[in-house]
C-alpha cells in the first residue's frame, strides 16, 4: 500500500498534489493546439444545444458542490438556465423535464444510486444526459446519453478531491464550447477564460508550495469543535465544498453560509475564537465580504481569508491570510479550494484520524 502513495503518507495529500497533473490531462483531452475545444463525441451540436432551455445538474457529496460551480459557470458564460439539485431529493420534487432538458449527472464513481435513479428518471421524462464521471464503463457513463471524462485519475481516498477540481474543470470547459456555438462569446473573452483554465495546475502547485503556511493554521484551530465558512457568489460554492471536506475527514462540525445570509441567524452563533473561514475571491463582490468579516471578527471569531493575491485589505481584518495566485475571478473557485482541502487533511491528520477511510463513510453509495 506503501508503494502506491508514492512516499505520502495518505492517498487524500497524494491526490490533492496530482490535481495539477489531472486537470492537464483533463484540459489535454478536450482543447486542441489551436485552442478550440472539443465535444464532438457528444450529441450536442448547434441544433440540439439551440432546443436546450435549461439544464439540470444532479449529483451527490462532494460532485454536487462541483456542479454548484458549474452551474456558475453554466448561467455566466454560456447563459442557460442551470440548476443544482442534490440526487436523492430531485426525483421528490417532481421536475419539470422535458427532450428540451439537459440533465447532467456528476458522479467520481459513477455509480452512486441515488445519482444514477435520477438519470434513469430523467430518461424516463424524455430529457437529454450528459455525465461527467472518472470512471469509464461506469453504470451511470453507460446509461446516460453522453459522457465527459475527468482524467483524475484514480481516486483511492474517501474524500474526493482531484476528481472534484476536473469536474469543475470540465463544467468551465463545457460552458465555454457552448457559448462559443452559440456565438454568445468574444473571442477576447473565450481566449482570456481558456488561458486561465490552462494556468490553474501551474497555481495550484503554487499553492500547495505554501502547505507549511496551511499546517501552521491548521494547527492552531484543531481542537476547535465547531467553525463557519462564508463566501458570496462562486465563493460561496467554494465554502460549501470546503466545509464538507472539515466534516467529514477532520469532524469538525462546520457549515457553510452565504456571506449576506449570516446575519438572518447564524451570526447569533459567532462567539470568541470560533474558526470562520472566509472566502472572498470575486472582485466585484470584495466590499461586501469585507464588511461580513468585520461583523464577525467584532464578535470574536478567528478569521481565515483565503482570497487573491492583490487583496491586502483582506489583511486589516483577518487573523490568517491564505493568498491563491492571481487568477480571472470567473476561475477562482477552482484553485481557492485547493488550500482549504489542506487545511481540512492536517486538522484531520493531527486529530490521528484514519484520514483516508474517514468513519461511517464510504467511497461510493450504492443503496438509497
Ligand atoms: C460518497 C463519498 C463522497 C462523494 C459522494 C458522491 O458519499 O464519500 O466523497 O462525493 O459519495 O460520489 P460520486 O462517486 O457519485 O461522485
Amino acid at each position: 500500500e506503501q508503494a502506491t502513495k508514492a512516499g505520502y503518507p495518505h492517498f487524500m495529500l497524494k491526490e490533492i498534489n496530482e490535481q495539477p497533473e489531472g486537470i492537464r490531462e483533463t484540459i489535454k483531452r478536450r482543447v486542441d493546439e489551436n485552442n478550440l475545444i472539443h465535444f464532438d463525441d457528444i450529441n450536442l451540436g448547434k441544433e440540439e444545444l439551440k432546443a436546450i432551455k435549461d439544464i439540470y445538474i444532479i449529483a451527490c457529496g462532494t460532485a454536487y458542490n462541483a456542479g454548484l460551480q458549474g452551474r456558475f459557470a453554466l448561467q455566466k458564460i454560456a447563459k442557460i438556465k442551470a440548476d443544482a439539485d442534490i440526487a436523492s431529493e430531485f426525483r421528490y420534487s417532481d421536475p419539470f423535464m422535458d427532450e428540451t432538458t439537459l440533465v447532467i449527472l456528476v458522479s467520481q464513481s459513477g455509480e452512486t444510486l441515488d445519482t444514477l435513479a435520477a438519470l434513469r428518471e430523467a430518461k424516463l421524462k424524455g430529457a437529454k444526459t450528459l455525465a461527467i464521471t472518472n470512471v469509464i464503463g461506469s453504470s451511470i457513463a453507460r446509461e446516460a446519453d453522453n459522457v465527459i471524462y475527468t482524467w483524475a485519475g484514480p481516486e483511492i481516498a474517501v474524500a474526493s478531491t482531484k476528481a472534484y477540481t476536473t469536474q469543475v474543470v470540465v463544467f468551465y470547459m463545457l460552458s465555454l464550447y457552448i457559448a462559443k456555438l452559440k456565438e454568445i462569446i468574444t473571442d477576447e473573452d473565450y481566449t482570456t477564460i481558456l488561458n486561465g483554465l490552462n494556468e490553474v495546475p501551474e497555481k495550484i502547485e503554487k499553492i500547495i508550495a505554501q502547505e507549511d503556511k496551511i499546517k501552521a493554521i491548521a494547527e492552531k484551530i484543531k481542537d476547535c469543535t465547531q467553525g463557519f465558512y462564508l463566501g458570496r457568489g462562486l465563493d460561496y460554492s467554494v465554502a460549501t465544498e470546503a466545509s464538507l471536506k472539515m466534516k467529514e475527514v477532520a469532524y469538525m462540525h462546520t457549515e457553510a453560509f452565504a456571506s449576506g445570509e449570516l446575519k438572518h441567524g447564524t451570526i447569533a452563533l459567532i462567539e470568541d475564537d470560533i474558526p470562520v473561514v472566509a472566502i472572498t475571491t470575486q472582485s466585484s463582490l470584495f466590499e461586501k465580504s469585507v464588511s461580513n468579516i468585520k461583523e464577525v471578527k467584532a464578535r470574536g471569531a478567528y478569521v481565515i481569508s483565503v482570497t487573491q493575491e492583490n487583496n491586502k485589505v483582506v489583511e486589516e481584518v483577518s487573523d490568517e491570510v491564505i493568498y491563491i495566485p492571481e487568477t480571472d475571478d470567473l476561475i477562482a473557485g477552482i484553485t481557492a479550494i485547493v488550500p482549504l482541502q489542506l487545511l481540512a487533511y492536517h486538522v484531520s491528520a493531527m486529530r490521528g484520524i484514519d484520514v483516508d477511510k474517514p468513519r461511517n463513510l464510504a467511497k461510493s453509495v450504492t443503496v438509497e
